[in-house]
C-alpha cells in the first residue's frame, strides 16, 4: 500500500484546558487503507486526540488534513483554533465516522430508522435508497433480522455493531474508534471486533483507540503510543509489539497481555 494517498495528515497538534496541556504536539499521518492503533494509560490523551479530529473538541495549535485538504482553522476567543469555514468543516466532518464507547442509539427509534436517520436528514437521500442501504449494512454486521426491533431490545454487542452499520451508512471516507468495545461484558466483544476486522480486511481506513492488544497486532498497520500527550512509540505492530524502543511503551504492554 506504500505507493496509496495520504488519508488523514496531523501535523504538530496541541490542545491545552486551562493550564493543563493533554496533547503536546502530535503528528501522525494514514494512509488509504491503514488501520492505526493508537493505545495508552487513562489520561494519556487518546479521546481528546481522536475528539481534536473533527473539532469535537478544538485543538489549540496543529494542521489537519484530510485527503490533501487541509482544515481551515483560525484562532477563538478562549485562545483554541476553531474551523474558520463552516461549509469546510461540515464536509470534512461528513466524511469521517466516529464510533463511541457507548454507541448511543436513539431509544425511540427501531433499527432500520436509527441507521436511516443520518444519511436522510444529513445527506438528504431518499428514504427508499436509505431503506436499502440500511439493509445492506445490517447485514455486513449481521443483525438484518434486528431491522424492526428497539435498541433496548438488542445486547450491548448488538448495539454496538449497529452503531458500526451506522457510521457506515453515511460513507465516510476515514473510521474513528474510541474503545469501541470497553462497555461490553467480555462474551460480546468478539463479535464487535469480528466486524471492525471486516472493515480492516476491506481497506478501510481506520484509527482505533483500543485496549485490545491481540486485536491490535493482528490488524493493525502501525501501531502508536501515547504517553502524556505525546506520541512516545510508533511502528508496525510486530516491531512494537516484540521490540519497542520505549521503556514505558514495553511496561505498558508487558501489563496490558
Ligand atoms: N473537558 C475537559 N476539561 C478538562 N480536562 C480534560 C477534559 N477532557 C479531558 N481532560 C483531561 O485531559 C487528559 C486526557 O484525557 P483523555 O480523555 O483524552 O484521556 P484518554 O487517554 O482517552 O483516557 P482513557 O483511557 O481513560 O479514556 C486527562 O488528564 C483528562 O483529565
Ligand atoms: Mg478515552
Amino acid at each position: 500500500m506504500s505507493d496509496a494517498a495520504i488519508a488523514l495528515e496531523i501535523n504538530d497538534l496541541h490542545k491545552s484546558y486551562g493550564q493543563l496541556e493533554v496533547l503536546k504536539g502530535i503528528s501522525l499521518s494514514a494512509k488509504d487503507g491503514d488501520v492505526i492503533s493508537i493505545l495508552g494509560s487513562s489520561g494519556s490523551g487518546k479521546s481528546t486526540f481522536l475528539r481534536c479530529l473533527n473539532l469535537l473538541e478544538s485543538p489549540s495549535q496543529g494542521q489537519i488534513s484530510f485527503a490533501g485538504e487541509t482544515l481551515a482553522l483560525k484562532p477563538g476567543k478562549d485562545g483554541n483554533l476553531e474551523a474558520s469555514n463552516q461549509k469546510q468543516l461540515e464536509r470534512m466532518r461528513a466524511s469521517i465516522g466516529f464510533v463511541f464507547q457507548n454507541f448511543n442509539l436513539w431509544p425511540h427509534m427501531t433499527i432500520i430508522e436509527n441507521i436511516m436517520e443520518a444519511p436522510v436528514h444529513v445527506l438528504k437521500q431518499d428514504k427508499q435508497t436509505a431503506y436499502e442501504n440500511a439493509e445492506n449494512y445490517l447485514k455486513k454486521v449481521g443483525l438484518l433480522d434486528k431491522k424492526n426491533s428497539y435498541p433496548n431490545q438488542l445486547s450491548g454487542g448488538q448495539q454496538q455493531r449497529i452503531a458500526i452499520a451506522r457510521t457506515l451508512a453515511m460513507e465516510p471516507q476515514v473510521l474513528l474508534f474510541d474503545e469501541p468495545t470497553s462497555a461490553l461484558d467480555p462474551e460480546l466483544v468478539n463479535e464487535v471486533l469480528t466486524v471492525m476486522r471486516d472493515l480492516a480486511a476491506e481497506g478501510r481506513t481506520m484509527l482505533i483507540v483500543t485496549h485490545e492488544m491481540r486485536f491490535a497486532r493482528d490488524v493493525s498497520s502501525q501501531v502508536v503510543f501515547l504517553h502524556e500527550g505525546q506520541v512516545e512509540e510508533i511502528g508496525p505492530p510486530e516491531k512494537v509489539f516484540t521490540n519497542p524502543e520505549s521503556e514505558r511503551c514495553r511496561t505498558f504492554l508487558s501489563s496490558h497481555l
